[in-house]
């Protein structure tokens, strides 16, 4: 359907990557007429790849918080209709690369200011107590198996935590730039 490289794709949604870091898409659309109905996924040496052609009630996990993917636009197509699903890891000390970008309240107006911000910190707050909590742990039980200190590694545990409630707020911001396009 297109070359390995192409960037010129007709696209339902083009190229861009998710706010969250898993995504399972779930086709809804009768495909069985259509030709290239499957998620395009743009490798790190820029070369493009199809997921398995979907058909309606199949559904692909994929990583769209850290790939390029795009939806074309079907040959001999009516529709295409997918329900959308993010996810993020269970394990809290998975690094979590959840971003607001296209969703935040303010820009996105199908996301409710007053339940989504409230849902956004409460996760991520849920996810630093358990950090703390495996922290803690990990560190009395090293002790007491007379373990010498990791002192770098618990020093980086400690930035990462950091930088994981920075992100919380940061995210929340909203730009200019943002506030312009949104008008
Ligand atoms: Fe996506």
């Amino acid at each position: 359907m297109t070359d390995k490289f192409d960037d010129d794709i007709p696209a339902i949604v083009g190229w861009h990557k998710d706010s969250y870091p898993f995504v399972c898409v779930l086709m809804l659309s009768d495909t069985e007429t259509s030709i290239g109905t499957e998620t395009l996924l743009k490798k790190g040496n820029g070369e493009i790849i199809g997921t398995p052609n979907p058909s309606k009630g199949k559904a692909v996990v994929l990583q769209g918080g850290l790939i390029n993917h795009l939806a074309p636009k079907p040959l001999g197509f009516t529709e295409r209709i997918t329900a959308v699903t993010s996810y993020r890891a269970k394990n809290p000390m998975t690094k979590d690369c959840s971003v607001l970008r296209s969703v935040k309240p303010e820009v996105n107006f199908g996301s409710n200011f007053n339940t989504f911000y409230p849902d956004w910190v409460n996760y991520r707050m849920k996810l630093v107590a358990e950090k703390c909590e495996l922290i803690k742990n990990e560190i009395e039980k090293e002790a007491n198996e007379g373990k010498t200190f990791r002192k770098e590694d618990w020093m980086q545990s400690l930035k990462d935590l950091e930088n994981y409630v920075a992100t919380t707020w940061k995210e929340m911001v909203v730009t200019n730039e943002e506030y312009a396009r949104a008008l």
